[in-house]
């Protein structure tokens, strides 16, 4: 990303420089990568790109929780890799929380930030008394409840353990009594779900029509995707439970945008919205979108946008991974004071928990609770990039461009 500097004096033009030019941020090479698979397969078996092969064969995941119930009954046969026990408990949390340290420990690093990006897990019914507060998911931990999903227990282990947690799918990783525990330990979290193909695209394109006075009345969106040694997601998906976490997470994307307009939509008028996804193994991570915008504009006329997106999944989805990666780091490092009346208050605190500056590269963007969501892409980057000049002292960007209007 390129955030706008400013505009040079002498050649009036605009001066744009990359993030890590502005703020002292991680470069991607200082990261060091790890991490846990129910799977055995090596990371060189599980990709296809010849480029990273070679380094990626030494590197043998960790053996990973894993309960049935969660993910596709497809993938069993690959869980060769798991640890003892197929529902939640203080041990494999314990187990978790000590990997992270003798990671740390073992490649001398200054932090470890943790992101799901493991198969996609069917929703967790929100339940009184087992979910709903930290100290309850805390004993329903403890008791081997069958409602707290893989992903939840690693959130919960990282917390503890003061280690940023990302969900990049689309799953309700981050249950009340999850985000109680977060905010309780000022840990960080942020979800759900990468969005790098088709919600991406929603999300600019429909603030854009929106916006523009053009009512959408339906949008159909229809994906298939495949299987290969480097890609399971399609298959996976497939089972319905799964699906639907994907579908919910895939839904709520353009809300925002139609709320915000009442000049187009009534009071809970909202389009049509479907989403269909459909495992095809023979096209493997080459993901297939076919959007459908159907909109009504002047004089009760209409306009059909259709779109044909074919896109290598991962290699979207691992830039996004990276960027997570940075903007959180980032993010445990900047510390805020305000200013009332002229007063500054006393002292520096953190952000929220709720790392709702991810939503940038999120599709069902987590925010603290109570806090709006926003989905609109091109506001998702003016956060970002107003809070990084926020930082160096700069005025957020207003895009006025007087200097080019006035006499
Ligand atoms: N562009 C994208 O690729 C993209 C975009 C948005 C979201 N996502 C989400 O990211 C996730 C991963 O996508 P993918 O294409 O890499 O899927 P994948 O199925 O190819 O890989 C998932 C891996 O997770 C492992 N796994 C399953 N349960 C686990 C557990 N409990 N602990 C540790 N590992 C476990 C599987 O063995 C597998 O190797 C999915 O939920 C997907 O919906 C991907």
């Amino acid at each position: 990303m390129l955030p706008l500097l400013g505009t040079d004096a002498k050649t009036n033009k605009d001066v744009n420089i990359p993030f890590h030019d502005v703020l002292p941020m991680v470069h991607p090479n200082d990261l060091v990568v790890g991490g846990w698979d129910i799977s055995k397969l090596n990371l060189a078996a599980s990709t296809l790109k010849a480029q990273v092969r070679e380094e990626m064969a030494e590197m043998a995941p960790l053996p990973s929780i894993y309960y049935p119930d969660f993910i596709a009954a497809n993938q069993e046969d690959r869980a060769d890799n798991v640890l003892p026990g197929t529902k939640a408990c203080n041990e494999h949390v314990e187990k978790i929380r000590q990997d992270i340290r003798d990671f740390k420990a073992a490649n001398g690093l200054d932090k470890v930030i943790v992101q799901w990006t493991a198969n996609t897990e069917r929703f967790s019914d929100i339940i009184k008394g087992v979910n709903d507060t930290a100290e309850n998911l805390l004993k329903s931990i403890e008791q081997g409840h069958e409602e707290v999903a893989p992903s939840t227990v690693f959130a919960v282990a990282c917390i503890l353990e003061g280690a940023p947690f990302i969900n990049g799918s689309p799953q309700n990783t981050f249950v009340p009594g999850a985000i109680d525990l977060a905010e309780k330990h000022k840990a960080f979290i942020g979800g759900d779900d990468f969005k790098s193909g088709q919600t991406k695209m929603k999300s600019a394109l429909v603030d854009f029509l929106i916006n523009a006075g053009i009512k959408l009345t339906s949008i159909a969106s229809y994906n298939h995707l495949g299987n290969n040694d480097g890609n399971n997601d399609g298959k996976n998906l497939s089972s319905q439970k799964q699906f639907r976490s994907k579908e919910i997470s895939k839904s709520n994307v353009v809300d925002d945008m139609v709320e915000a307009n009442s000049v187009l939509y009534a009071e809970g008028e909202h389009p049509d919205h479907t989403v269909v996804i459909k495992y095809m193994p023979a096209v493997g991570d080459n993901k297939r979108a076919l959007d459908e915008y159907y909109a009504e504009i002047f004089m009760g006329g209409h306009q059909t946008i259709s779109i044909f997106n074919v896109c290598e999944d991962s290699l979207l989805a691992s830039p996004l991974i990276i960027d997570l990666v940075l903007v959180t780091e980032m993010m445990t490092r900047i510390q805020w004071k305000a200013s009332y009346d002229g007063v500054a208050t006393k002292d520096f605190k953190d952000f929220h928990s709720v790392l709702s500056i991810l939503s940038y590269m999120l599709k069902a963007p987590l925010t603290p609770p109570g806090a709006p969501v926003i989905n609109a892409l091109a506001k998702q980057r003016g956060a970002i990039t107003n809070i990084f000049r926020a930082c160096v002292g700069l005025e957020p960007e207003s895009d006025m461009t007087l200097e080019h209007k006035l006499y």
